[in-house]
């Protein structure tokens, strides 16, 4: 079924104090399947066939994007069909990009596949500024013309893209996808030096050779992709979702419960796990199911966000609130948005003890938390405060819900079926 925008509640009550126990399985990668819906427009009278495509508000965006440009896209119960026709525009739309950043994904697969993008600029986001220096250098050195105009970024070029040697300052993931994809149909090879080594890279990278291009290194900090002419029809799968596999974990010890994820290889998120083992969950791990029981009071650990495989930057908000309730000091440093920390206040407003200094966090653990109004400033915060509102005393109403919808599917019904006690707050 098609998740609309407006089908969701926009509010939630959640009554805290309830251990969460039970096992859910793990959806496909939403930050997996956008790069990878993208990569369709690299076809031309071609498809490509998803499978465990999850129902979330960015992929009804990105769907329509696609559509917008004059794919024909079908999607239903996690399986997503694209045809891609000869003709497609390569005019994003305002409306859309201006919904969700990611959408500048298309950047890399229009510029190689129609010569011309025009990218409304996506503007930056409460993570703080979201430039796209490095994918428009790097479209620059393959033989782009780029140029800001009325608003949008318009990269050009005469025939092919020229394959070329890049290198990120700093190693972004979607600069790193851009690149990728674009490099499939350059002219000779392009070597990507300082790539994001995310696994969401190394599934993008699987769908592109089924569709025949000649990559390898991705995973690594260097990837050489030899670029051809032309791509070809091809299935493939979307990777499990490791930042909803680590919330519903994390959730579940902050309950004093036990939750199990199951359809998902623990490699994919070891640093949060030994993190968690550091402050004193007991972990049970057997081939891709996983549990995290509370066994013991939560003691303090601290964390600083990082590139994979270092601590992933989308669990900070939700691995904050788990050390709200951790006995002694625990430091959380976010190194990779300048402004990802304004989940603080909401969490001092339920009881938490957090003071921030230069995107810095100091969390002295306390011996409860009590429900209030917060809102969600975006996904991954929004999550975090649901967690909280799970773990605390009384009742809590989290606001603003539509950012969480973007990126967790079945929320309420996985979180009941773990035993929360949630209801729509009109
Ligand atoms: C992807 O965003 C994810 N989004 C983000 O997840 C995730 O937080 C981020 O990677 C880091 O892991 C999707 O995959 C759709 P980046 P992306 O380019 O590609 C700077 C979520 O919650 N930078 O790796 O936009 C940038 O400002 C979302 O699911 C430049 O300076 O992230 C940031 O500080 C939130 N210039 C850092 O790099 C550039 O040209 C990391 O950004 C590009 C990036």
């Amino acid at each position: 079924m098609e998740v609309k925008d407006e089908m969701l509640p926009d509010k939630l009550l959640i009554h805290g104090g309830r251990k969460l126990n039970g096992t859910i399985d793990v959806q496909g990668a939403k930050n997996s399947a956008l790069p990878v819906i993208a990569s369709a427009l690299l076809l031309c009278d071609e498809t490509l066939t998803l499978g465990a495509v999850p129902h979330l508000y960015d992929i009804n965006t990105m769907k329509q994007l696609l559509e917008s440009l004059g794919a024909q896209v079908s999607f239903e119960n996690h399986h997503m069909k694209i045809y891609v026709p000869e003709k497609i525009s390569y005019n994003a739309s305002v409306e859309l990009v201006r919904k969700m950043r990611a959408s500048s994904i298309v950047l890399g697969p229009l510029t190689a596949r129609c010569g011309k993008c025009l990218l409304p600029l996506p503007g930056g986001c409460d993570l703080g500024d979201r430039p796209l220096d490095f994918h428009l250098k790097a479209l620059t050195k393959m033989g782009a013309e780029v140029e800001l105009s009325h608003g949008s970024i318009i990269t050009s070029v005469n025939g092919r893209l020229k394959g070329a040697d890049v290198r990120f300052d700093f190693p972004s993931v979607g600069a790193t996808q851009n690149i990728m994809m674009a490099a499939t149909l350059a002219e000779g090879t392009t070597y990507i030096d300082n790539a994001a080594k995310e696994p969401e890279i190394v599934n993008l990278a699987d769908t592109l050779r089924l569709m025949g291009a000649d990559i390898k290194g991705d995973g690594t900090e260097t990837i050489r992709v030899i670029g051809t002419e032309k791509l070809h029809s091809a299935k493939n799968t979307i990777m499990p979702d490791r930042i909803e596999a680590i919330t519903y974990l994390l959730a579940g010890v902050m309950t004093e419960g036990a939750v199990c994820v199951r359809g998902i290889d623990s490699n994919l998120f070891s640093a949060v796990l030994d993190k968690m083992a550091d402050a004193g969950v007991c972990l049970d791990i057997f081939k891709n199911e996983i549990t995290a029981k509370y066994v013991t009071p939560l003691k303090n650990t601290s964390i600083k966000t990082m590139p994979f495989p270092g601590f992933p930057t989308d669990a900070q908000p939700q691995f904050m609130a788990f050390l709200t309730k951790a006995q002694g000091i625990s430091i959380v440093e976010e190194s990779i948005f300048n402004n990802r920390l304004n989940h603080v206040d909401d969490f001092n407003a339920m009881g938490a003890d957090v003071r921030v200094t230069d995107n810095i966090a100091y969390i002295t653990g306390v011996s409860s938390l009590h429900g209030a109004s917060v809102h969600s400033f975006n996904l991954r915060a929004g999550a975090a405060m649901i967690m909280m509102g799970l773990a605390a005393h009384g009742d809590t109403i989290v606001s603003d819900l539509k950012h969480v919808w973007r990126g967790y599917e079945n929320l309420i019904p996985k979180l009941r079926s773990l035993g929360a006690e949630l209801e729509i707050y009109e």
